[in-house]
Protein backbone atom coordinates (compact mmCIF):
# COMPACT_ATOMS: atom_id res chain seq x y z
CA UNK A 1 0.00 0.00 0.00
CA UNK A 2 1.31 3.53 -0.51
CA UNK A 3 2.07 5.49 1.90
CA UNK A 4 0.20 8.61 1.90
CA UNK A 5 2.54 11.62 0.86
CA UNK A 6 3.00 15.24 3.77
CA UNK A 7 4.49 18.16 2.84
CA UNK A 8 5.35 20.54 5.55
CA UNK A 9 6.07 24.11 4.03
CA UNK A 10 8.16 26.14 6.31
CA UNK A 11 10.90 24.35 8.25
CA UNK A 12 10.99 26.77 11.59
CA UNK A 13 9.94 25.34 15.06
CA UNK A 14 6.05 25.15 14.07
CA UNK A 15 6.80 22.95 10.23
CA UNK A 16 9.69 20.97 12.08
CA UNK A 17 7.75 19.80 14.83
CA UNK A 18 4.49 18.89 12.23
CA UNK A 19 7.59 16.89 10.29
CA UNK A 20 8.14 14.98 14.17
CA UNK A 21 4.51 14.37 14.88
CA UNK A 22 3.52 12.93 11.32
CA UNK A 23 6.76 10.94 11.44
CA UNK A 24 6.34 9.71 14.87
CA UNK A 25 2.56 8.53 13.91
CA UNK A 26 3.75 6.48 10.27
CA UNK A 27 1.31 8.93 9.37
CA UNK A 28 2.86 9.83 6.08
CA UNK A 29 5.86 10.23 4.37
CA UNK A 30 7.03 13.79 4.91
CA UNK A 31 8.70 16.38 2.64
CA UNK A 32 10.24 19.35 4.51
CA UNK A 33 10.64 22.66 2.56
CA UNK A 34 12.06 25.89 2.82
CA UNK A 35 13.44 28.79 0.89
CA UNK A 36 16.78 28.10 -0.79
CA UNK A 37 18.78 29.75 2.16
CA UNK A 38 17.43 27.71 4.48
CA UNK A 39 17.45 24.42 2.53
CA UNK A 40 20.88 22.71 5.10
CA UNK A 41 17.97 23.51 7.83
CA UNK A 42 15.41 21.82 5.96
CA UNK A 43 17.58 18.74 4.95
CA UNK A 44 19.29 18.46 8.45
CA UNK A 45 16.03 18.55 10.13
CA UNK A 46 14.62 16.08 8.21
CA UNK A 47 18.24 13.70 8.97
CA UNK A 48 17.98 14.13 12.65
CA UNK A 49 14.36 13.19 12.55
CA UNK A 50 15.16 10.10 10.45
CA UNK A 51 18.76 9.13 12.53
CA UNK A 52 15.75 9.09 15.75
CA UNK A 53 13.37 6.08 13.41
CA UNK A 54 15.15 3.30 15.06
CA UNK A 55 14.77 4.16 18.15
CA UNK A 56 10.91 5.65 18.22
CA UNK A 57 10.47 2.77 15.65
CA UNK A 58 8.46 4.25 12.80
CA UNK A 59 8.14 4.08 8.87
CA UNK A 60 8.13 7.08 7.57
CA UNK A 61 10.57 8.81 4.95
CA UNK A 62 11.59 12.28 6.12
CA UNK A 63 13.21 14.41 3.37
CA UNK A 64 14.74 18.03 3.47
CA UNK A 65 14.35 20.35 0.33
CA UNK A 66 13.76 23.79 -1.22
CA UNK A 67 12.74 22.13 -4.37
CA UNK A 68 8.91 21.83 -4.73
CA UNK A 69 9.05 19.22 -7.61
CA UNK A 70 9.98 17.17 -4.08
CA UNK A 71 6.39 17.30 -2.81
CA UNK A 72 4.99 16.78 -5.89
CA UNK A 73 1.61 15.01 -5.83
CA UNK A 74 1.36 15.38 -1.95
CA UNK A 75 -1.73 13.89 -0.44
CA UNK A 76 -1.82 17.11 2.20
CA UNK A 77 0.34 20.11 2.35
CA UNK A 78 0.62 22.19 6.10
CA UNK A 79 1.26 25.41 5.65
CA UNK A 80 3.76 26.88 8.34
CA UNK A 81 5.98 29.43 6.32
CA UNK A 82 5.86 32.59 7.41
CA UNK A 83 7.09 35.03 10.26
CA UNK A 84 5.97 34.63 13.72
CA UNK A 85 4.97 37.28 15.96
CA UNK A 86 7.75 38.58 18.81
CA UNK A 87 6.76 40.13 21.95
CA UNK A 88 4.08 42.69 22.12
CA UNK A 89 2.84 41.75 18.39
CA UNK A 90 -0.70 40.88 18.06
CA UNK A 91 -1.05 38.02 15.42
CA UNK A 92 -2.63 40.93 13.18
CA UNK A 93 0.77 42.53 13.03
CA UNK A 94 2.41 40.14 10.76
CA UNK A 95 -0.28 40.66 7.65
CA UNK A 96 1.64 42.50 5.12
CA UNK A 97 4.48 40.11 5.01
CA UNK A 98 2.81 37.17 5.58
CA UNK A 99 0.41 37.24 2.75
CA UNK A 100 3.21 37.86 0.32
CA UNK A 101 5.03 34.35 1.78
CA UNK A 102 1.61 32.59 1.40
CA UNK A 103 0.45 34.17 -1.59
CA UNK A 104 3.97 32.52 -3.41
CA UNK A 105 3.38 28.95 -1.72
CA UNK A 106 0.36 28.43 -2.71
CA UNK A 107 1.11 29.08 -6.09
CA UNK A 108 3.71 26.39 -6.20
CA UNK A 109 1.71 24.37 -3.89
CA UNK A 110 -1.08 24.26 -6.44
CA UNK A 111 1.24 23.58 -9.45
CA UNK A 112 2.69 20.70 -8.10
CA UNK A 113 0.50 19.14 -6.01
CA UNK A 114 -3.27 20.29 -7.55
CA UNK A 115 -5.00 17.62 -5.82
CA UNK A 116 -3.72 18.55 -2.20
CA UNK A 117 -5.78 19.48 0.59
CA UNK A 118 -4.04 23.00 2.10
CA UNK A 119 -4.24 23.30 5.74
CA UNK A 120 -2.69 26.45 7.08
CA UNK A 121 -1.12 27.62 9.87
CA UNK A 122 0.90 31.06 9.48
CA UNK A 123 -1.12 34.06 10.90
CA UNK A 124 -2.72 36.26 10.93
CA UNK A 125 -4.67 32.82 10.46
CA UNK A 126 -7.94 33.50 9.21
CA UNK A 127 -6.56 36.08 6.79
CA UNK A 128 -3.98 33.21 5.89
CA UNK A 129 -6.45 30.73 4.65
CA UNK A 130 -8.26 33.45 2.80
CA UNK A 131 -4.62 34.60 0.55
CA UNK A 132 -4.48 30.63 0.32
CA UNK A 133 -7.63 29.94 -1.40
CA UNK A 134 -7.59 32.64 -3.63
CA UNK A 135 -4.14 32.32 -5.01
CA UNK A 136 -4.14 28.62 -4.93
CA UNK A 137 -7.50 28.50 -6.62
CA UNK A 138 -8.77 24.98 -4.93
CA UNK A 139 -11.94 24.65 -4.17
CA UNK A 140 -12.95 25.34 -1.21
CA UNK A 141 -13.94 22.00 0.77
CA UNK A 142 -9.35 21.38 0.19
CA UNK A 143 -8.58 24.93 1.94
CA UNK A 144 -8.59 24.25 5.61
CA UNK A 145 -7.16 26.59 8.51
CA UNK A 146 -5.53 25.29 11.53
CA UNK A 147 -6.83 27.36 14.93
CA UNK A 148 -9.19 25.23 16.71
CA UNK A 149 -7.93 22.16 18.11
CA UNK A 150 -4.86 24.50 19.12
CA UNK A 151 -7.49 26.78 20.82
CA UNK A 152 -9.88 24.09 21.98
CA UNK A 153 -7.31 21.75 23.32
CA UNK A 154 -5.53 24.84 25.31
CA UNK A 155 -9.17 25.43 26.81
CA UNK A 156 -9.39 21.67 27.64
CA UNK A 157 -5.74 21.80 29.31
CA UNK A 158 -6.56 24.59 31.41
CA UNK A 159 -9.94 22.80 32.50
CA UNK A 160 -7.67 19.62 33.67
CA UNK A 161 -5.13 21.58 35.24
CA UNK A 162 -7.98 23.53 36.95
CA UNK A 163 -9.83 20.24 38.13
CA UNK A 164 -6.96 17.85 38.73
CA UNK A 165 -8.42 15.26 36.43
CA UNK A 166 -7.60 13.55 33.10
CA UNK A 167 -7.36 15.75 30.22
CA UNK A 168 -8.76 12.73 28.34
CA UNK A 169 -12.35 13.25 30.31
CA UNK A 170 -12.26 16.67 29.07
CA UNK A 171 -14.67 17.92 26.04
CA UNK A 172 -14.98 21.14 24.62
CA UNK A 173 -16.10 23.09 21.95
CA UNK A 174 -15.09 26.62 20.54
CA UNK A 175 -15.49 28.79 17.36
CA UNK A 176 -14.67 31.98 15.78
CA UNK A 177 -11.38 33.23 14.67
CA UNK A 178 -7.56 32.76 15.93
CA UNK A 179 -7.63 35.84 17.36
CA UNK A 180 -7.90 36.90 21.18
CA UNK A 181 -11.49 37.00 20.26
CA UNK A 182 -11.98 33.53 19.61
CA UNK A 183 -14.79 32.01 21.05
CA UNK A 184 -14.80 28.77 23.62
CA UNK A 185 -18.09 27.53 24.71
CA UNK A 186 -18.43 26.63 28.26
CA UNK A 187 -22.19 25.36 27.48
CA UNK A 188 -20.64 22.76 25.14
CA UNK A 189 -17.58 21.66 27.83
CA UNK A 190 -18.09 18.56 29.50
CA UNK A 191 -15.63 16.24 31.78
CA UNK A 192 -17.28 12.82 31.34
CA UNK A 193 -20.19 13.78 30.11
CA UNK A 194 -20.58 15.94 32.93
CA UNK A 195 -21.31 19.63 32.37
CA UNK A 196 -18.53 21.46 33.65
CA UNK A 197 -20.79 23.97 35.17
CA UNK A 198 -21.93 21.26 37.54
CA UNK A 199 -17.94 20.98 38.75
CA UNK A 200 -16.29 24.09 38.66
CA UNK A 201 -17.57 27.65 39.41
CA UNK A 202 -18.62 30.80 36.66
CA UNK A 203 -15.12 32.53 37.79
CA UNK A 204 -12.83 29.48 37.50
CA UNK A 205 -14.66 28.94 34.43
CA UNK A 206 -14.30 32.33 33.11
CA UNK A 207 -10.38 32.29 34.23
CA UNK A 208 -9.76 29.05 31.85
CA UNK A 209 -12.04 30.66 28.94
CA UNK A 210 -9.75 33.89 29.19
CA UNK A 211 -6.52 31.66 29.53
CA UNK A 212 -7.34 30.25 26.27
CA UNK A 213 -7.89 33.45 24.93
CA UNK A 214 -4.61 35.00 25.30
CA UNK A 215 -2.53 31.32 25.49
CA UNK A 216 -0.40 32.37 22.50
CA UNK A 217 0.56 35.62 23.66
CA UNK A 218 1.43 33.95 27.18
CA UNK A 219 3.70 31.59 25.44
CA UNK A 220 4.92 34.16 23.63
CA UNK A 221 5.50 36.40 26.45
CA UNK A 222 7.77 33.45 28.15
CA UNK A 223 10.23 32.61 25.20
CA UNK A 224 10.07 35.37 23.06
CA UNK A 225 8.43 33.89 20.04
CA UNK A 226 5.31 31.59 19.34
CA UNK A 227 4.23 28.13 20.35
CA UNK A 228 5.26 25.27 18.27
CA UNK A 229 4.49 21.82 19.98
CA UNK A 230 0.73 22.36 20.64
CA UNK A 231 0.26 24.23 17.16
CA UNK A 232 1.71 21.26 15.29
CA UNK A 233 0.08 18.83 17.19
CA UNK A 234 -3.21 20.38 16.06
CA UNK A 235 -2.07 20.46 12.41
CA UNK A 236 -1.54 16.62 12.38
CA UNK A 237 -4.52 15.90 14.13
CA UNK A 238 -6.22 17.53 11.26
CA UNK A 239 -3.95 15.84 8.58
CA UNK A 240 -4.29 12.83 10.41
CA UNK A 241 -8.10 13.14 10.18
CA UNK A 242 -7.86 13.49 6.37
CA UNK A 243 -5.24 10.92 5.48
CA UNK A 244 -6.98 7.94 7.41
CA UNK A 245 -10.02 9.49 6.31
CA UNK A 246 -11.78 9.05 10.00
CA UNK A 247 -14.41 11.84 9.66
CA UNK A 248 -13.50 13.43 12.76
CA UNK A 249 -15.69 16.52 13.65
CA UNK A 250 -12.63 18.99 14.71
CA UNK A 251 -12.82 23.01 14.79
CA UNK A 252 -11.04 24.17 11.72
CA UNK A 253 -11.48 27.31 9.44
CA UNK A 254 -13.51 26.36 7.31
CA UNK A 255 -15.38 27.85 4.68
CA UNK A 256 -18.51 29.31 5.28
CA UNK A 257 -21.43 31.21 3.63
CA UNK A 258 -25.23 30.56 5.46
CA UNK A 259 -23.10 28.51 8.02
CA UNK A 260 -23.51 30.29 11.49
CA UNK A 261 -24.77 33.46 9.53
CA UNK A 262 -21.30 34.31 8.41
CA UNK A 263 -22.49 35.68 4.29
CA UNK A 264 -26.30 34.41 4.55
CA UNK A 265 -27.00 34.12 0.97
CA UNK A 266 -23.54 35.38 -0.72
CA UNK A 267 -22.72 32.24 -3.07
CA UNK A 268 -18.74 32.88 -3.38
CA UNK A 269 -18.44 35.61 -0.93
CA UNK A 270 -17.83 33.52 2.43
CA UNK A 271 -15.42 33.44 4.92
CA UNK A 272 -13.32 31.30 6.64
CA UNK A 273 -14.02 31.26 10.30
CA UNK A 274 -13.12 28.56 12.71
CA UNK A 275 -16.78 26.27 13.16
CA UNK A 276 -16.87 22.17 13.64
CA UNK A 277 -16.39 20.34 10.89
CA UNK A 278 -16.16 16.98 9.69
CA UNK A 279 -12.62 16.37 8.00
CA UNK A 280 -12.36 13.14 5.75
CA UNK A 281 -10.80 11.93 2.52
CA UNK A 282 -12.04 14.90 0.63
CA UNK A 283 -10.92 17.37 3.54
CA UNK A 284 -13.71 19.57 4.55
CA UNK A 285 -16.65 17.52 4.60
CA UNK A 286 -19.21 18.81 6.34
CA UNK A 287 -19.94 21.91 8.81
CA UNK A 288 -21.65 21.08 12.04
CA UNK A 289 -24.43 23.80 12.67
CA UNK A 290 -24.75 24.14 16.47
CA UNK A 291 -27.61 25.89 18.28
CA UNK A 292 -25.94 29.46 20.14
CA UNK A 293 -27.44 31.51 22.82
CA UNK A 294 -27.78 35.10 22.79
CA UNK A 295 -24.88 35.94 24.29
CA UNK A 296 -22.60 33.30 22.09
CA UNK A 297 -24.28 34.25 19.21
CA UNK A 298 -23.18 37.74 19.81
CA UNK A 299 -19.26 36.68 20.75
CA UNK A 300 -19.31 34.76 17.30
CA UNK A 301 -21.00 37.79 15.26
CA UNK A 302 -18.08 39.95 17.01
CA UNK A 303 -15.26 37.17 15.98
CA UNK A 304 -16.86 36.84 12.28
CA UNK A 305 -16.57 40.58 12.20
CA UNK A 306 -12.49 40.52 13.21
CA UNK A 307 -12.51 38.16 10.95
CA UNK A 308 -13.92 40.30 7.77
CA UNK A 309 -11.84 43.25 8.39
CA UNK A 310 -8.88 41.17 8.46
CA UNK A 311 -9.82 39.70 5.12
CA UNK A 312 -10.84 43.32 3.99
CA UNK A 313 -7.04 44.56 4.52
CA UNK A 314 -5.75 41.78 2.20
CA UNK A 315 -8.13 42.90 -0.15
CA UNK A 316 -7.54 46.43 -0.06
CA UNK A 317 -3.84 45.86 0.04
CA UNK A 318 -3.61 42.91 -2.62
CA UNK A 319 -6.29 43.40 -5.27
CA UNK A 320 -4.85 40.40 -7.22
CA UNK A 321 -6.29 38.70 -4.18
CA UNK A 322 -9.77 40.25 -3.94
P1 LIG B 1 9.64 30.10 12.24
O1 LIG B 1 10.27 31.42 11.98
O2 LIG B 1 10.28 29.19 13.23
O3 LIG B 1 9.54 29.29 10.86
C1 LIG B 1 8.99 29.85 9.70
C2 LIG B 1 9.75 29.27 8.53
O4 LIG B 1 9.12 29.68 7.33
C3 LIG B 1 11.23 29.72 8.47
O5 LIG B 1 12.10 28.60 8.48
C4 LIG B 1 11.28 30.47 7.15
O6 LIG B 1 12.53 30.37 6.49
C5 LIG B 1 10.15 29.79 6.38
N1 LIG B 1 9.74 30.56 5.22
C6 LIG B 1 9.62 31.90 5.09
N2 LIG B 1 9.25 32.22 3.84
C7 LIG B 1 9.12 31.05 3.16
C8 LIG B 1 8.75 30.72 1.84
N3 LIG B 1 8.44 31.65 0.95
N4 LIG B 1 8.74 29.42 1.50
C9 LIG B 1 9.05 28.45 2.39
N5 LIG B 1 9.41 28.71 3.67
C10 LIG B 1 9.43 30.00 4.04
O7 LIG B 1 8.13 30.37 12.62
P2 LIG B 1 7.11 29.35 13.33
O8 LIG B 1 7.19 29.53 14.79
O9 LIG B 1 7.30 28.01 12.74
O10 LIG B 1 5.70 29.95 12.86
C11 LIG B 1 5.31 29.85 11.51
C12 LIG B 1 3.99 30.58 11.28
O11 LIG B 1 2.95 29.90 11.96
C13 LIG B 1 3.97 32.01 11.82
O12 LIG B 1 3.25 32.84 10.93
C14 LIG B 1 3.22 31.86 13.14
O13 LIG B 1 2.61 33.07 13.55
C15 LIG B 1 2.21 30.82 12.76
N6 LIG B 1 1.62 30.12 13.89
C16 LIG B 1 0.30 29.81 13.78
C17 LIG B 1 -0.34 29.11 14.75
C18 LIG B 1 -1.75 28.70 14.57
O14 LIG B 1 -2.32 28.12 15.49
N7 LIG B 1 -2.39 28.95 13.45
C19 LIG B 1 0.37 28.74 15.99
C20 LIG B 1 1.78 29.03 15.98
C21 LIG B 1 2.38 29.73 14.96
C1 LIG C 1 -0.53 30.81 18.95
O1 LIG C 1 -1.74 30.87 19.21
C2 LIG C 1 0.86 32.53 17.91
O2 LIG C 1 -1.02 31.66 16.79
C3 LIG C 1 -0.01 31.37 17.68
O3 LIG C 1 0.30 30.31 19.72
Amino acid sequence: MRRAKLSVIGAGNVGATCAHWAAAKELADVVLLDIPDKEGVAKGKALDLLCAAPMERFDANVIGTSDYADTADSDVVILTAGLPRKPGMSRDDLIATNVKIVRSVSEQVAKHSPNAILIVVSNPLDAMVYTAWKASGFPTHRILGQAGCLDVARFRAFIAMELGVSIEDIQALLLGGHGDDMVPLPRYTSVHGIPVSQLLSKERIDACVDRAKVGGGEIVKLMGTSAYYAPASGSVQMAEAIIKDKKRILPCAAYCEDEFGVAPGKKGEGYFVGVPCVLGRNGMERVVEIELDGDEKTLMDESISHVKDLVGIVRTTFPDLA
